[in-house]
């Protein structure tokens, strides 16, 4: 993967993607994470000129290099955009402010997409501090902001018992209790302050170096749903995507992880079960019932064309929730 970190981000399962939140004309769709605009300049052309795209990005160069490049190279479609600068937790906020100020009609979108993760230009770029294989400062936040809980804190502030659960739960690292051995016997002779000092850190304390990915790969996973509280954020966004979901509006999010797609599966199917109130109520006040329906159950994957053409996408899994009428 060295190479590919001078890469452009590439667009995963975009036919896929399109055809899953059935976009049609007049429609307002939220890209919840804009990245490198790959899915949302498709769903602005697709909206037609009473559409409306909110586009969320936390990282704010995202949303900027995104509407400089529209109103540079596609002016026709910038009155349909709407950039937004925020956590995509912060979803209904929003879609309500927007309503307030006049900038959609009403507090109901027709479909809601969520890209999980990273892009590739934000692993190249030192202000984000996520990369392995290049000396940065190690931060791993998705918005580049230095103001937030950084890595550089959780691995040097951390007690060791509290680094080997997190690379154990959420980096899956069989030799999580080695690593944070390792880290905390460093970090008393000298501060851990950057990637490449923590990777090789970790390539040392592991007895099995030879897999097929970097000996540094869960350890950073782990730090990175750390920082960027991703899966607490996630669950937060799905809730809020579904509450502002339009009847027969779809809900599609792409995971690139197993603890990113559990915890979509387990929405999913909570929300599909239909009625969640406790059995005693006589009558349902939860207002779910049969409100939702999981399409495609399996999930959709790249197709083998794809992944020739971006191994990256290998694990990407896309679900799709609708709305019912
Ligand atoms: C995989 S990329 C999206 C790629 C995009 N679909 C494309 O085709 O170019 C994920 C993006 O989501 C952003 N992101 C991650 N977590 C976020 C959150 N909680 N709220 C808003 N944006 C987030 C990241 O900053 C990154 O730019």
């Amino acid at each position: 993967m060295a190479d590919s970190e001078k890469e452009f981000h590439r667009t995963v399962l975009l036919k896929e993607t399109i055809e899953a939140l059935n976009i049609k004309k007049g429609d307002v769709i939220i890209d919840a994470t804009l990245g490198a605009g790959g899915h949302a300049l498709e769903i602005l052309r697709l909206i037609g000129e009473r559409g409306k795209l909110i586009a969320f990005d936390v990282d704010k160069k995202a949303v900027d290099d995104f509407k400089k490049r529209i109103t540079e190279n596609f002016p026709e479609l910038r009155n349909r955009l709407i950039p937004v600068v925020d956590n995509f937790k912060n979803i209904k906020k929003v879609v309500k402010r927007l309503q307030a100020e006049g900038r959609i009609k009403r507090d109901k979108v027709n479909g809601v997409l969520a890209d999980l993760g990273w892009r590739i230009e934000q692993v190249a770029d030192e202000r984000y501090g996520m990369s392995f294989r290049k000396e940065m400062p190690l931060k791993m936040n998705f918005s580049g902001d230095d103001k937030v809980l950084t890595a550089e804190k959780v691995v040097n502030e951390w007690s060791e018992e509290e680094l080997r659960n997190i690379f154990q739960s959420l980096g899956e690292e069989r030799e999580a209790g080695r690593i944070a051995k390792k880290i905390v016997e460093s970090r008393q002779k000298e501060r851990i302050v950057t990637t490449t000092q923590l990777a090789d850190l970790i390539t040392d304390a592991k007895k099995n170096r030879n897999g097929r990915i970097h000996p540094a790969t869960k350890v950073f996973q782990a730090l990175r749903i750390v920082v960027n509280a991703e899966l607490s954020n996630l669950e937060l966004f799905l809730e809020g995507a579904t509450d502002v979901l339009e009847s027969e509006g779809r809900l599609v999010v792409i995971s690139f992880h197993s603890l990113e797609d559990r915890t979509v599966k387990k929405f999913f199917r909570a929300k599909a079960r239909g009625c969640v109130c406790p059995e005693e109520l006589p009558v349902c006040v939860c207002g779910q019932s049969n409100q939702f329906i999981i399409l495609q159950k399996k999930g959709v994957r790249p197709s083998l064309a794809e992944l020739k053409e971006n191994p990256r996408a290998r694990s990407a899994v896309l679900r799709i929730l609708k709305k019912r009428k």
